[in-house]
């Protein structure tokens, strides 16, 4: 059963302002907490994480901290790839790559060459990314498929509650969940918490809840399911 987490990892420029540092060292820490959350996952029982780094709105940031969040995607991709590859982690990125950095293109399509087998966990890295064009780009397509899986639970820190032309179509149906933290401050308990929470809430997809008795034809349970088969405690009715 597949499980999707998406997260918009918000408050690393706050997080930095308020210790008095770069927004630079904001986002750095934000690595470390996307290092230990991709970690926690698969037993979470999460399948499929996408995470959103870079937003085509972002470019309006300066040039400084734009030029920096490319060396640190690099940075990253350089260093993950190989343990990504052993510990079943499949690396992809969404988003346009025409206006991305050369090198940042090669490490991309490396790592994806690289960890393409892998299996235990999908992570997808949203880099240039805008939901709006990938919506248009799957029109011009055939069909609508973006590419993405349906979102099962979308997180968002550092207390903003908005989706920011993340993953529109993908999160039709998604549940949400929010916290006050900033995403250097984000913990592997805050995101059981998360995961606890999603699993207690009952997914009718406009059906009728299996809880009353009902059987639900999405052919997709309510949110208990992926996250009992990872083994963590639920409190739901049925
Ligand atoms: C939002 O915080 C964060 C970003 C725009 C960048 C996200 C990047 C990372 C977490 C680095 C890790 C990612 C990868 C793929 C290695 P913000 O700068 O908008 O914070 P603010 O709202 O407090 O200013």
């Amino acid at each position: 059963m597949r499980f999707h987490l998406a997260a918009i990892m918000d408050g690393n420029g706050r997080w930095a302002a308020a210790r008095g540092l770069p927004r630079l060292a904001g986002h750095y820490r934000g690595v470390e907490t996307l290092r230990r959350v991709v970690e926690a996952a698969p037993g979470l029982g999460i399948t499929d994480l996408t995470v959103y780094a870079f937003s085509s709105d972002n470019w309006k940031r300066p040039a400084e901290e734009v030029g920096g969040l490319m060396g640190l995607f690099s940075d990253y991709l350089e260093r993950e790839v190989e343990r990504c590859a052993r510990e079943g982690v499949r690396l992809g990125v969404i988003g346009r790559r025409d206006r991305l950095p050369v090198a940042l293109v090669r490490d991309i399509e490396e790592a994806e060459r690289f960890t393409q087998d892998a299996r235990r966990l999908t992570l997808r890295i949203a880099m240039d990314y805008s939901s709006r064009a990938s919506i248009l780009d799957a029109r011009r397509g055939v069909g609508l498929d973006t590419g993405v899986p349906d979102v099962d639970l979308m997180i968002r820190t550092a207390g903003e509650q908005r989706l920011s032309d993340f993953l529109l179509w993908e999160s039709a149906y998604a549940e949400f969940w929010f916290t006050a933290k900033t995403w250097p401050e984000f913990s592997v308990e805050d995101l059981r918490e998360a995961v606890a929470a999603y699993s207690r809430r009952v997914r009718k997809f406009g059906g009728l809840a299996y809880s009353d008795g009902l059987a639900m034809d999405s052919g997709r349970g309510a949110g208990v399911a992926a996250v009992e088969d990872a083994g963590i405690d639920t409190v739901v009715s049925r």
